[in-house]
């Protein structure tokens, strides 16, 4: 079978040096909130370009504490969209806050942001541009809005670490740009975490505090806090994988691009658009067919895993009913749900396997399969 995404290959190639980093940490005596954490955050700040960052326990807890360290609650109204993973949403919804969606660009499957000062109210405060697939959104006129209308942006970075926008990387436009290292992610480690990295030193001495119950020193709250910790193990492990991660996104893109030239004029495929001025992380290779459902299943037929980034816009689940947004509201955004598909792409990807999805693919067209 040929995964979608897998990290056993990476494990055993590395394998000694992770478990001399994991002996290292638990003989050290120290696993929460030490010097490793303290490295990562000034290591991966220092790789975006930005002055701080806070090491918490997941990327949807990066969304939600800058949304609180912002201020952002009850009565806000948050703009984003509904053609992203469901923590960003969560993660609006736990601050007490509400989403409210715009549509996105069918190429790029990205907001757009021509969209945003329709969807602006007295009550909005915020929006989070979601840089999905790996891809920045375009954030110079989101900010020109954002600043003019007096909004925060929190980046959901969760996707795309190191993606450059203008030569510039993402998490450095907004407020508080907001990561993921979800094992999967462009830079994944070994379990959950995540991070918030901001510009701004009051931001970061209150993300600080959020993560550690609101304490500033021991046994005393300042404010109302929560657990949201990154542990000393995923930190050192992180920062390991953080020195490699030009090298495996290199890797991505070069497979991307295999992709790409392998299938630009197949049936109807539309492959990812990359908008000049910006790098594609590619966390995904996210093609687009309305033949989607069958050439799934054709490739499953064939031993090739392809995967639905998203099968379902967050407007329409069940869980989000009560936000009572219609079908039909985000036209763009519903198609897609219906025509992407996500084709196996990890950096160990091997180039013979790239090369076995593409035959599979074209085949499946030939076939008359698409028609
Ligand atoms: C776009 C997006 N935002 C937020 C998150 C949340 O990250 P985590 O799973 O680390 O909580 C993810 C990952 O699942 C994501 O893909």
């Amino acid at each position: 079978m040929i995964k979608n995404w897998q990290y056993l290959d990476e494990y055993h190639q590395e394998r000694r040096q992770i478990l001399e980093i994991v002996d290292r940490v638990i003989s050290s005596g120290r696993l929460i909130l030490g010097p490793e954490v303290s490295a990562f955050e000034e290591a991966f700040a220092a790789y975006c370009g930005v002055a701080h960052g806070v090491g918490v326990n997941s990327g949807t807890d990066a969304l939600f504490l800058a949304l609180k360290a912002l201020g952002i609650g009850p009565g806000d109204e948050v703009i984003t969209v509904a053609n992203t993973a469901v923590p960003t949403v969560a993660a609006i919804r736990a601050a007490g806050a509400l989403p409210v969606f715009v549509d996105v660009e069918e190429d790029t499957f990205l907001m757009d942001v021509s969209q945003l000062e329709a969807a602006i109210t007295g009550k909005t405060t915020c929006i989070i541009p979601v840089h999905l697939y790996g891809q920045p959104v375009d954030m110079e006129p989101l900010m020109h809005i954002a600043r003019k209308r007096g909004l925060y942006v929190v980046e959901d970075c969760a996707q795309a670490a190191g993606a450059e926008y203008q030569q510039k990387k993402v998490g450095g436009f907004g407020d508080i740009g907001a990561f993921s290292f979800y094992p999967t992610k462009v830079l994944g480690g070994y379990g959950d975490g995540g991070m918030s990295i901001t510009d701004s030193e009051a931001l970061y001495e209150k993300l600080r505090g959020l993560r550690f119950y609101g304490m500033k020193q021991a046994s005393y709250a300042e404010e109302e806090g929560y657990n949201s910790r990154l542990d000393e193990i995923q930190a050192a492990l992180l920062l390991h994988r953080l020195e490699r991660l030009d090298d495996s996104v290199r890797k991505r893109q070069e497979i991307a691009q295999h992709y790409t030239q392998g299938l630009s004029n197949v049936g109807d495929i539309a492959v990812p658009l990359v908008r000049s001025g910006r790098t594609h992380q590619f966390y995904t290779y996210t093609i687009r067919t309305k033949h989607r459902d069958a050439l799934m299943r054709y490739l499953m037929e064939h031993e090739i895993e392809g995967r639905i980034n998203y099968p379902t816009p967050i407007h329409l689940m069940r869980g989000y009913d009560f936000l009572s947004v219609e079908n039909g509201k985000l036209p763009r955004t519903e198609k897609l749900a219906q025509e992407i598909l996500s084709l196996p792409l990890y950096p160990r990807l091997a180039q013979k396997d790239g090369e076995q999805v593409i035959h599979c693919v074209k085949r499946f067209f030939e076939k008359g399969a698409g028609s």
